[in-house]
């Protein structure tokens, strides 16, 4: 049966940045509503390839600092204006969750790329679950999702790594709509 308030509300879905995030960020039964919501993805192998751990109140500032003594540590010449980012990466919004991705590389049957894709599709639907109900979310990286040092910091294991940071909160301001593809630029009919 055709959906046109889902439909619209997909079209609708976008992110707001962190640093306009604001609280009020879901309460700890709200959070576990995305959550439970989100889980909902495609998984070849039905084997859970991915966890999340979430940071809330203090923790994000706690990380924060963690990943400035990390990169002052590796990068004795970093500039402060660096470590200060560091610091307040995860501090901007009420609720950050990390999507973590855990790859069995030498699975007999499911290829990493889809494990990993599995965990994609988990960050991607907490954006749409937070947004759903009634808060704003934005996807950020950074070099911490690279780093064997950081990954350690968040207690992950050697097949473990952050694909995703998914920072929740409530939108003040409308940010302005960016520039988007359309349906022309990306579909086309196979010619063979
Ligand atoms: C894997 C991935 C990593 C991203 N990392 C960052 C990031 O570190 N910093 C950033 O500003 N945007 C990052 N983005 C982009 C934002 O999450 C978001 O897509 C962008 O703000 C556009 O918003 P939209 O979701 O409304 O299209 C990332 C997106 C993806 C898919």
């Amino acid at each position: 049966m055709r959906n046109d308030v889902a439909l619209q509300f997909l079209r609708d879905r976008r992110s707001v940045p962190a640093a306009a995030l604001q609280p009020p960020g879901p309460t700890a039964g709200e959070l576990r509503e995305i959550v439970a919501t989100a889980i909902r993805v495609p998984d070849h192998g039905k084997f859970t390839p991915w966890r999340l751990i979430a940071f809330s109140g203090e923790a994000g500032a706690r990380y924060g600092e963690a990943l400035a003594d990390l990169h002052a540590r590796v990068d004795p010449g970093v500039p402060a204006a660096k470590l200060a980012k560091d610091r307040e990466r995860f501090t901007h919004s009420p609720v950050v969750l990390a999507v973590i991705a855990r790859i069995d590389e030498h699975h007999p049957k499911i290829p990493a790329q889809e494990q990993l894709l599995s965990a994609g599709c988990l960050a991607y639907n907490l954006l749409l679950a937070a947004q759903a109900a009634g808060f704003a979310a934005q996807w950020l990286t950074g070099w911490s999702c690279y780093d064997r040092d950081a990954a350690r910091l968040l207690g992950l294991a050697d097949n473990e790594r952050a694909i995703a940071y998914i920072h929740v909160g409530s939108r003040g301001e409308e940010p302005p709509e960016r520039n988007r593809p359309n349906v022309d630029q990306v579909l086309s009919a196979w010619q063979g």
